[in-house]
């Protein structure tokens, strides 16, 4: 049991047809439910923190915390910088024990995301830490970005591989249609498999990674609805698209709207029912209990990752 790269649990899943989860962390419930989840069943595990998780909860709190869930579960545990905006955010991830880093370069035209990355890469490895890096840009249909013109920004698969090549870089995020949040199609759900299946025939040493994977469970999104939520028209990623995305080279998914949902919704349904509730742990613990749940459902159903640690 120890903090780990993901190197490992890669080479692993790059063999195999089923991915490893990538949850976003805040706070002590959301990876209690999360690690109990992994823990129930023995899978591979990745928890990430993105810069307004740092800010929100001070990285001291969320390193300390990972190192206790690691200590009381005796899981190995990627913690995971998610989408550095910078070589400082990832240096500073580094130096306070993370073992795996994102620079997110995808705003930026090729050669300079090359560079930025090969920036990270260079001081990351020096110190045992794995680099993801990301090529495409993920837009939402909140950007309003028609689909045809969505697919613009998708990741083109030679440069995915000239970019690995010049880079260095451990894993790859692509864009091939999914965006982060809640309300990720307007329509049918569309991913770009074939694409994906060029890329990874190009770069089959290398695990991708997909952003904006969560499947906003129907059953959240009605909860939320029912007690005052109001977040008619969400649509997530089915969750045969997950699994067909494990197939094709997808090592790692990304998922923390889903956990936002599952725990909010139980919230949402303890002061409903019990207006005068004021107890913290009445409401946060049922919160992590639907986490819990919720990501053994994950794992188990959607990721094929039970029982691949
Ligand atoms: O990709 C974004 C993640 O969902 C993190 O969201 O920046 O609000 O913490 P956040
Ligand atoms: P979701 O918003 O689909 O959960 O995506 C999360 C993500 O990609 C974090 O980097
Ligand atoms: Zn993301």
């Amino acid at each position: 049991m120890a903090l780990v790269t993901s190197r490992e649990m890669f080479a692993k899943a790059l063999k195999s047809d089923y991915a490893v989860g990538a949850f976003n962390v805040n706070n002590m419930e959301i990876i209690q439910g999360i690690v109990d989840a992994a823990k129930i069943e023995n899978a591979p595990l990745i928890l990430q923190v993105s810069a307004g998780a740092r800010k929100y909860a001070k990285p001291v709190y969320l390193v300390k915390l990972v190192e206790a869930a690691i200590k009381d579960s005796g899981l190995d545990i990627v913690l995971h910088l998610d989408h550095g905006e910078d070589f400082d955010i990832c240096r500073k991830c580094v130096d306070d024990g993370f073992t795996s880093v994102m620079i997110d370069g995808s705003k930026y035209p090729f050669e300079e995301n090359i560079a930025l990355t090969r920036q990270v890469v260079e001081y990351a490895h020096a110190k045992g830490v794995v680099v993801e890096a990301e090529l495409g840009k993920l837009a939402g249909i909140e950007d309003n970005i028609k689909v045809d013109a969505r697919s613009a920004t998708f990741t083109d698969p030679d440069e995915a591989a000239e970019f690995v090549e010049r880079t260095g870089v451990d894993s790859l995020a692509i864009s091939i249609g999914t965006s982060h949040g809640a309300y990720k199609f307007k329509g049918d759900p569309y991913l770009d498999f074939e694409r994906l299946q060029t890329i990874s025939k190009l770069i089959p040493d290398t695990p991708l990674v997909l952003h904006g994977a969560s499947t906003v469970l129907p059953e959240f999104v009605e909860l939320c609805n029912m007690y005052g939520g109001n977040i008619p028209g969400a649509q997530g990623v089915p969750e045969e698209m997950i699994r067909t995305a494990a197939k094709y080279g997808v090592c790692k998914v990304n998922i923390d709207t889903d956990l936002r949902l599952a725990m909010t919704a139980e919230i949402r349904r303890i002061f409903a029912e019990q207006p005068s509730e004021f107890d913290p742990r009445k409401y946060l613990g049922p919160g992590r209990d639907a986490i819990q749940k919720m990501v053994q459902h994950k794992i188990k159903n959607v990721l094929g990752a039970s029982n691949r640690r």
